[in-house]
């Protein structure tokens, strides 16, 4: 099983749309095993950004990330790292496909809703980031044998 980090940005919250978007990875058929509301400060948002430091939309980034609350998770499942890629869709909501979350709610790059880890050692370092070892939910879904072979 694998796990990774899933944040629904200000905009998400602010546009109420976290029950919708929780649902899509719930009735998918992933686990969550850890979820927090947290109002980021800029420490934290640079951190998980660092890869894109030099970039110029870093700071615009930065700015939008502190600026409303956001909702912090940890899903687990198989292949929950790509899968999640997918429910989310392509980093521009305008060429997201229809049925992925960017694709059916977003309209722009700067307000995409939401972050998913891209790759299993983001993954790790990400939760890790985010989350301390205590704070994470260690369950047995009792769908799971409906779920995989
Ligand atoms: P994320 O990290 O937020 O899940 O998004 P992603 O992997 O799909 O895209 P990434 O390349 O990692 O970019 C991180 C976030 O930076 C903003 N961005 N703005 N204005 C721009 O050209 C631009 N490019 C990227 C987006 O909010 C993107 O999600
Ligand atoms: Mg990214």
């Amino acid at each position: 099983m694998e796990r990774t980090f899933i944040m629904i940005k200000p905009d998400g919250v602010q546009r109420h749309l976290t029950g919708d978007i929780i649902h899509r990875f719930e009735s998918k058929g992933f686990t969550m095993v850890g979820m927090k509301m947290m109002q980021v400060d800029r420490e934290l948002a640079e951190k998980h950004y660092d890869v894109h430091k030099e970039r110029p939309f870093f700071k615009g980034l930065v700015d939008f990330i502190v600026s409303a609350p956001v909702i912090a998770m940890v899903w687990e499942g198989e292949d929950v790292i790509a899968s999640a890629r997918n429910i989310i869709g392509a980093t521009n909501p305008v060429s997201a496909a229809p049925g992925s979350i960017r694709g059916d709610l977003g309209v722009s790059i700067g307000r995409n809703l939401i972050h998913g880890s891209d790759a299993p050692e983001t993954a790790s370092a990400e939760v890790a980031l985010w989350f301390d070892e205590s704070e994470l939910v260690d369950w047995e879904p009792v769908r799971k044998s409906w779920l995989y072979e």
